[in-house]
C-alpha cells in the first residue's frame, strides 16, 4: 500500500480530465478545414476557454503549451528576446532565489549568453522574497520580473499582485509561474495584474506532458519554436487536442473544487504538521503563518538521521514523499531553495492533493513517529 504525499511533484489525474483525454484521443488535425479537423479545433477552443474564464484572462491570451516548463521558457525568453530586438541595450531581468528551474535556468542561460542582465534576489528564511527587495531591484533597463505565486518545495506564497501594481505605472511586465498555486489558491491575471503566467496541468489533476502560458496581448513575445504558426504564431504544432481538452477538464475541475479542497486540506495539513513536530528533532520549515504558504505543503527538516537511510525507510514503508536526498551519493543534497532560505538538517516536503484522506495523513505520522527515532545517529561524544 503506498501513501502518496508527493501531489506537489504530480498529482493523478481528476476523472473529467481522463474522460476528455479518452474522448479527443483519436482527434483529426485542430487546423483541418474538415468536418473531423473543425470538432477536434471546438474541443480545444473549449478547453481554452475553460483556462481563460479560470484564470481571469481573454481566451486569445491562452497558449497550451507541454507543460510548466515550456510555459516559463516561453515567458521569459520570449520576452528578454522580444526586449533585445526593440533594444540596443541588454535587457535587465529580476527574478527571485527560489525559481523553479523552469524561471532560473533559461534566465541564466540568457545571461551567460550575453542576452540578459539578471538580479537573483535573495529570500529570507521563510523563502519568500520580500516585495519590498523585488521593487528595488527594479531599474529603468528591466524588461521583465519574474516572481513565482507559490514556492513548490517551501510553500512560500508571494505577493505577486502587490509587485505588479508597483510595476504597473512604470510599465515593468510580471511573469509569474503560478505551476504549484492553481490547485489550492484563487490564481487572476487580470485581477493580479501579471503580464505572463505558467501552469501545468498535472499538478491540478490533468494529465503530465500539457499546460499553458497566458500572455497577455500587448506583451511582446518572440516565440520558442518557429513552424506552421499555431497559436497566433507563439507556438507552432499540431493541437495537442486530447492534452489540452484534458487540461481544460482538469482546470475546470480544479477550480470548481478549490475552495473545499482548501478548506480540507488545511486541515489535513495542520495535523500532518502536528504529528511530525510531535517527534524530537523534527522541525517545520516555511512561512510560519497560514495565509503565507500553500495548504497543501508541509515540510519538514528531521535532524541527527542519515538523508539516505530515511528516504529508503519510507520508501520501503511505502510513503511516497519527496525527500530531497541524492541517492547516488547517499548524501543529501540540499536545493538552491533549501540554501537560499537556510533550512538544514534532512528536508522532507510532505504534499498533499485531491486524493489525500485523513487516513494518509496518520499512516505517515506513523510511519515517521516509528522511524526517525531508530534512524537517529548518536551524538558524537554520547557513548550507548
Ligand atoms: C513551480 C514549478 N514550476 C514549473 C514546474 C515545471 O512544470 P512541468 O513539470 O509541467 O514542466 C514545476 C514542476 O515541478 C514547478 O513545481
Amino acid at each position: 500500500m503506498t501513501t502518496y504525499l508527493d501531489h506537489a511533484a504530480s498529482t493523478p489525474p481528476r476523472p473529467e480530465a481522463r474522460e476528455a483525454l479518452d474522448a479527443w484521443l483519436d482527434a483529426a488535425n485542430a487546423s483541418a478545414v474538415h468536418a473531423a479537423g473543425q470538432r477536434a479545433r471546438i474541443a480545444v477552443e473549449e478547453a481554452r476557454e475553460h483556462v481563460a474564464t479560470a484564470v481571469g484572462a481573454s481566451p486569445h491570451d491562452v497558449v497550451f503549451t507541454s507543460g510548466g516548463t515550456e510555459a516559463d521558457n516561453l515567458a521569459v525568453k520570449g520576452v528578454v528576446w522580444a526586449a533585445r530586438d526593440r533594444s540596443r541595450h541588454v535587457p535587465h531581468v529580476v527574478t527571485t532565489a527560489v525559481e523553479h528551474a523552469a524561471v532560473l535556468e533559461p534566465l541564466r542561460w540568457l545571461a551567460a549568453r550575453g542576452d540578459a542582465r539578471l538580479t537573483v534576489v535573495d529570500v529570507g528564511r521563510d523563502g519568500r522574497a520580500p516585495v519590498e527587495a523585488v521593487l528595488e531591484a527594479v531599474g529603468d533597463d528591466t524588461v521583465l520580473v519574474s516572481v513565482m505565486t507559490a514556492n513548490n518545495e517551501l510553500g512560500g506564497v508571494h505577493d505577486v499582485a502587490a509587485i505588479a501594481a508597483a510595476l504597473a505605472e512604470r510599465e515593468v511586465p510580471v511573469h509569474t509561474d503560478a505551476v504549484q498555486a492553481m490547485a489550492t489558491l484563487e490564481v487572476d491575471v487580470a485581477a493580479s495584474g501579471v503580464a505572463a503566467l505558467a501552469a501545468s496541468a498535472h499538478k491540478l489533476g490533468g494529465p503530465q506532458g500539457v499546460g499553458f502560458a497566458v500572455l497577455r496581448r500587448g506583451l511582446a513575445v518572440e516565440p520558442l519554436a518557429h513552424g506552421g504558426g499555431q497559436d497566433r504564431g507563439v507556438r507552432s504544432g499540431t493541437f495537442a487536442a486530447a492534452l489540452d481538452a484534458a487540461c481544460g477538464a482538469a482546470v475546470r475541475a480544479a477550480v470548481a473544487d478549490r475552495g473545499r479542497l482548501r478548506a480540507q486540506l488545511i486541515t489535513l495539513a495542520d495535523r500532518l504538521a502536528a504529528g511530525l513536530t510531535a517527534i524530537e528533532g523534527v522541525r517545520r520549515n516555511g512561512p510560519a503563518e497560514a495565509d503565507q504558504r500553500l495548504a497543501s505543503h508541509v515540510h519538514v527538516s528531521v535532524d541527527g538521521v542519515d538523508a539516505a537511510a530515511l528516504a529508503l525507510q519510507l520508501d520501503r514503508a511505502g510513503i511516497a514523499v519527496a525527500s530531497g536526498s541524492a541517492c547516488g551519493s547517499g548524501a543529501a543534497a540540499p536545493s538552491h531553495v533549501l540554501t537560499a532560505a537556510g533550512v538544514d538538517g534532512v528536508p522532507l516536503r510532505f504534499s498533499l492533493g485531491w486524493t489525500s484522506t485523513p487516513v494518509d495523513v496518520e499512516r505517515a505520522v506513523d510511519v515517521l513517529t516509528d522511524v526517525v527515532p531508530k534512524l537517529r545517529r548518536p551524538v558524537a561524544g554520547v557513548s550507548r
